[in-house]
């Protein structure tokens, strides 16, 4: 059954997953045998140089699951990934042509199958690239699935989307997604890491989020969190900051419906800082 594609905020680009393949649940098989020479070399040649520049940037956790991921000359078969994944925390990774709307991706977290986007940049897309490919979804998001305390969080985030997706409160609760999972920081004893996924899949951000004096770092907290607005095509200039997973994972737990009502008239924050207008 072909379903509509997915465009990620305001774009004028045509997106770029073939969504003719996918099952209902947007889903599909990841077709390995169709990746080029070419394909397989990008893949080598980002997970080289970012591996490369984790140490003292990227938190322990992520350091430590990241070779769990297996090959890491050629684009890894999502099978093979699933057999380590499974076992250490029963989750398991999925295929799909490229971004996917609110209900399936919550579904599919509620249910610990994480949604993987199958193709990979161009060449000259290697240092840039706006929406997820393999190498973003595989490399910045996988290794911490392995992390218990952080897959279960990651579980209860789908479960929180089906019912902020009931309540209309998608758009705070994207925020928290967006500010942790895909930019979050974690003090650590060593300093300050990331841990989130687009950080830790950007050549420059990585260094920018843990070094730059530009950004500010404010402590995560719930309800900033969520009337905080961000930038998809350009470094973030708010990061949020946790002590640990277990803190993350604490914080998230009660229920959010009086968060959201409570947060509904209030103004949003830019994401550079300040108040902002309402929109
Ligand atoms: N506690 C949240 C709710 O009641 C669910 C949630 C958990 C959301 C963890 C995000 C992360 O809606
Ligand atoms: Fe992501």
């Amino acid at each position: 059954m072909a379903v509509e594609p997915v465009v990620y905020g305001a774009s004028e680009r045509p997106p770029r997953g073939d969504y003719a393949r996918a099952n209902a649940d947007y889903t599909c098989a990841q077709d390995w045998a169709a990746y080029t020479a070419q394909d397989h070399d990008t893949y080598r040649r980002l997970y080289e140089r970012q591996s490369a520049q984790l140490p003292g940037l990227a938190s322990e956790a992520f350091i430590a699951a990241l070779p769990s991921l297996g090959v890491k000359d050629h684009i890894p078969r999502f099978e093979e990934i699933n057999e380590r994944l499974y076992r250490a925390t029963r989750w398991e990774i999925v295929a799909v042509p490229g971004l996917i709307p609110e209900v399936p991706f919550f579904t599919l977290l509620a249910n610990r199958k994480f949604p993987v986007t199958d193709w990979i940049r161009t060449p000259q897309e290697f240092d840039y690239i706006v929406e997820p490919d393999i190498f973003h979804d595989l490399f910045g998001h996988v290794p911490l699935l392995f992390n218990p305390v952080f897959a279960d969080y990651v579980q209860r985030y789908g479960q929180g989307g089906l019912k902020a997706h009931a309540l209309g409160a998608c758009e705070m609760l994207a925020r928290l997604y967006w500010y942790t999972i895909e930019f979050g920081l974690i003090r650590e004893p060593g300093g300050l890491r990331a841990y989130g996924a687009g950080i830790l899949s950007s050549s420059g951000e990585l260094p920018y989020s843990v070094q730059s004096p530009e950004p500010q770092r404010l402590p995560l907290q719930l309800e900033r969190t969520m009337r905080t607005r961000y930038k998809i095509d350009s470094y973030q200039q708010t990061y949020f900051v946790i002590d640990s997973f277990e803190q993350l994972f604490q914080l998230t737990e009660p229920d959010f419906t009086p968060v959201y009502e409570r947060l509904r008239g209030l103004p949003e924050f830019a994401a550079h800082g300040p108040l902002a207008q309402a929109a």
